[in-house]
């Protein structure tokens, strides 16, 4: 194949940060999470994150254009060359839709959007245990993946924390959020023949070796289409 454009989407807590990050590692293309690139604004306190964060606080969504500019310039550059993962873009119609006018305008396709599927219940439990290290943004579980030290980061020693977003009433808002805006795009995309579903509520390994078998198979169509 010649290259690899995909698209991460599914619930908050779904884990698509956790399979995307192993996806970064091994197909060694890169990763964007709008999420992350939008925490990290905030963070450094930049004309986005300043304007980003108000919305992220209350689990809305930030507006389409703010979030279309940002990704559309990085699929321009030429890092994206060989293919690009995406983690909770496009989120909307109005993003998917830039999305697909950004691939025509270059020439390219999408080759898949992987969506991971897990139940509401099993979003609140996840999110309600979720740590993320205050530096960079790995994720880890009290039940789940819990780290080594309690509230220290195993990958670089920074502070767990709990996210402002992952507060009980937050995660339900955010839900909310997603069958209302997002949880469209999964017909959107299965009408252009471009949805695999993933079973998103087993242990993580189980769920990266049912995506790494998803590409597979998509290697494989593209081998016979040609
Ligand atoms: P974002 O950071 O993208 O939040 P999200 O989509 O709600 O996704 P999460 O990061 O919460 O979860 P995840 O699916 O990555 O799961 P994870 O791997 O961490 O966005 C935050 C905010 O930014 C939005 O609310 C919005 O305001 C704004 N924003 C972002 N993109 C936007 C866009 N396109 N348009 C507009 N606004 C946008 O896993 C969760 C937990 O479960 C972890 O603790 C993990 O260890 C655990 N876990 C993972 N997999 C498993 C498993 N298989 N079994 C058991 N536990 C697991």
């Amino acid at each position: 194949m010649a290259e690899l454009n995909l698209v991460l989407l599914g619930p908050p807590g779904s884990g698509k940060g956790t399979q995307g990050e192993r996806l970064r590692d091994e197909l060694e293309l890169p990763y964007w999470a709008t999420g992350d690139i939008l925490r990290a604004a905030v963070r450094e306190g930049t004309d986005l994150g300043k304007s980003a964060k108000e919305y992220m606080d209350r689990g809305d969504l930030v507006p389409d254009e703010v979030i279309v500019g940002m990704i559309g310039e990085r699929i321009d550059s030429g890092e994206a060359a060989d293919g690009f993962i995406l983690d909770g873009f496009p989120r909307t119609e109005p993003q998917a839709e830039a999305l697909a006018a950004k691939m025509d305008e270059l020439g390219r396709r999408l080759t898949a959007v992987l969506l991971i599927d897990v139940s509401d219940e099993e979003v609140v439990r996840r999110l309600g245990g979720r740590r993320t290290c205050v530096e960079n943004g790995h994720v880890f579980h009290v039940e789940f993946n819990p780290p080594e030290i309690e509230g220290v980061c195993d990958v670089d020693g920074s502070e767990l924390i709990v996210r402002d977003d992952d507060k009980p009433e937050v995660i339900r808002h955010r839900l909310e959020q997603y069958h209302a805006k997002t949880a469209p795009l999964v017909d959107h995309y299965d009408h252009k023949s471009l949805l695999r579903r993933i079973e998103g509520a087993a242990p993580p390994d189980a769920v990266a070796d049912s995506i790494r078998r998803t590409l597979a198979t998509l290697r494989l169509e593209a081998d016979e289409a040609i």
